[in-house]
Order: C-alpha cells, then sequence, then structure tokens
C-alpha cells in the first residue's frame, strides 16, 4: 500500500478492547496492523461498514482512547498535542448547551490560555467564516442542527489545527443541508488550506469531498483500499457531483466497499 510522506502518519496500529462480560474471551481486537498517511493539503474521505473501527481510529489520533501497539505521528513527531495539533468534529455536535454560540467557538482558545481580546476576534473570524454572523448571542437549542454542525466546525477551525479529524458531521442534517454544508466545507478548508481525515457512510460524500477514498475493512479493521480521487482542487467552485466521472468514481468506491462488506 502506498503511503504518502508527511503530516499523519499511522503505522503499525492494533487497538483492542476489555470484554467485561466475557472475560476468558480475551480481548476485543478492533482495529489490526493499520497503516496510512496523509500529507499535507490532502483531503482523506474513510468509509467502511458500521463497527469496522473508524470512531475508534479517530478517537485514538486524538488520544481519547488509548492503542494498544502502533504509532502515530503528525509532523514527525509522536507527541503532538490534541486540541491544538489536531481537532475533532463529532457527529452529535458536541456543543455545551449552556453556551452561546460564540462561548462554544471560543472554547478551545480558552483552554489554550489565549487572551479574551484575541479569543474574540479569531472567534468571530470563524463565526464569519462558516456562515453564522448575528447568531453569536444563540444557545445552541435556539440554532437548527445544520447551524449546530458550523459551530463544531468553527470552534474546532479556529484552533488552527495542524489536521481536522470528522466523524459524519453532517449525518443528521437533512439532505439540501448536507450538500450545502459539503460545498461550504470544501471552500472553508480550501480558505483555510486545512488537511482533514474526513469518515463518512455516504460513498458520494466521500467521493465529492475527499482527494482520496480510503476503505476500511472489519475484523479487523485495517486499510482494504486507497483511491485516489483527481477530481481538481477547486471542486467546490464548480459542481463536479454532475461530472460522469464524479459518477466512476462513485462506482468505483462502491465496489471496494462492497468487498469489504459482510
Ligand atoms: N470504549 C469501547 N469499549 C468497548 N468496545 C468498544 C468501545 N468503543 C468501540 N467499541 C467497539 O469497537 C467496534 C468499532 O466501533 P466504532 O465505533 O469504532 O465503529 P465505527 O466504524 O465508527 O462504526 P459506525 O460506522 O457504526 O459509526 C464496535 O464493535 C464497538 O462495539
Ligand atoms: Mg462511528
Amino acid at each position: 500500500m502506498s503511503r504518502a510522506n508527511g503530516m499523519l502518519e499511522v503505522s503499525n496500529l492494533t487497538v483492542s478492547f476489555e470484554r467485561p462480560e466475557q472475560p476468558d474471551a480475551g480481548a476485543f481486537r478492533v482495529v489490526e496492523d493499520l497503516s496510512f498517511g496523509v500529507a499535507a493539503g490532502e483531503f482523506v474521505s474513510i468509509l467502511g461498514p458500521s463497527g469496522c473501527g473508524k470512531t475508534t481510529l479517530l478517537r485514538v489520533i486524538v488520544r481519547l482512547a488509548p492503542a494498544e501497539h502502533g504509532t502515530i505521528k503528525i509532523d514527525d513527531s509522536e507527541k503532538y498535542a490534541p486540541g491544538r495539533d489536531v481537532c475533532l468534529v463529532f457527529q452529535s455536535y458536541g456543543l455545551f448547551p449552556w453556551r452561546t454560540v460564540r462561548e462554544n467557538v471560543e472554547f478551545g482558545l480558552k483552554m489554550q490560555g489565549v487572551a479574551a481580546r484575541e479569543r474574540r476576534a479569531t472567534g468571530q473570524e470563524f463565526i464569519d467564516l462558516v456562515g453564522l454572523s448575528g447568531f453569536e448571542q444563540h444557545y445552541p437549542h435556539q440554532i437548527s442542527g445544520g447551524m449546530q454542525q458550523r459551530v463544531g466546525l468553527a470552534r474546532a477551525l479556529a484552533c488552527r489545527p495542524k489536521l481536522l479529524l470528522m466523524d459524519e458531521p453532517f449525518a443528521a442534517v437533512d439532505a439540501q443541508t448536507r450538500e450545502r454544508l459539503q460545498t461550504e466545507l470544501l471552500r472553508i478548508v480550501a480558505q483555510t488550506a486545512s488537511t482533514v481525515v474526513f469518515v463518512t457512510h455516504s460513498i458520494q460524500e466521500a467521493v465529492y469531498l475527499g482527494t482520496r477514498v480510503l476503505v476500511m475493512g472489519a475484523r479487523p479493521g485495517r486499510i482494504a483500499a486507497d483511491l485516489p480521487v483527481p477530481l481538481g482542487s477547486e471542486r467546490w467552485r464548480r459542481d463536479v457531483r454532475l461530472e460522469r466521472r464524479f459518477e466512476d468514481h462513485v462506482l468505483e468506491a462502491r465496489q471496494a466497499l462492497r468487498a469489504v462488506s459482510p
């Protein structure tokens, strides 16, 4: 398997969970000997059957769960800082319901000890970028699901991480909002020159967003296919979803996914 040199290097990663209900069965190995690399500026989509370990993989990268074996490096270092070098955007938004949009977006900066004035300026920049100007004082329950997702995105981007991880961020929004958010995400990623790893169940979404699609197999979870998607870097300026070669890449990804699905 080819491995891009660069910003993220996952090497021979193995992750297991204890099974308290079956102590004699041994640990449950979710991910085994998984390796892949992501170069700076790449947008890597990950597809894989439910339960194959996609969320686990992202959680291990941000050190929310431990690896049993293997190494993870960001910019050649295993000593990267979750929350600063790498941020995770969850499917369930992960917003604080008792904090306003502004306070949610500024949260990561506050944790890093950024001074109030700078926090406010940076926070506003990313609130504007995701199109939420005018909603700074709203609480999460006062805005729609799509808007809450943008708050989660703005919060992660405001920390200017080297690497942005997204776990099915658009799964909970309606189809039309989802298409808009996808295009907006491409624009924002281009403007901020972000490097992204994006987990999704939608083959179309994976191909539309990704410069590369990784297909992950189950039991044990590892990378089964690595498909380049050469649709051009300014995909958000024109709708590649209307182009025939987009459908060709969707078909290729669908076949690869079928090959690893039970
Ligand atoms: N903290 C945990 N303790 C025990 N088992 C876990 C834990 N987290 C995940 N698992 C198990 O690991 C496997 C992979 O889970 P994971 O959430 O990573 O899958 P996924 O690929 O993200 O699935 P989906 O597409 O449904 O979100 C599942 O069998 C799950 O039950
Ligand atoms: Mg998951």
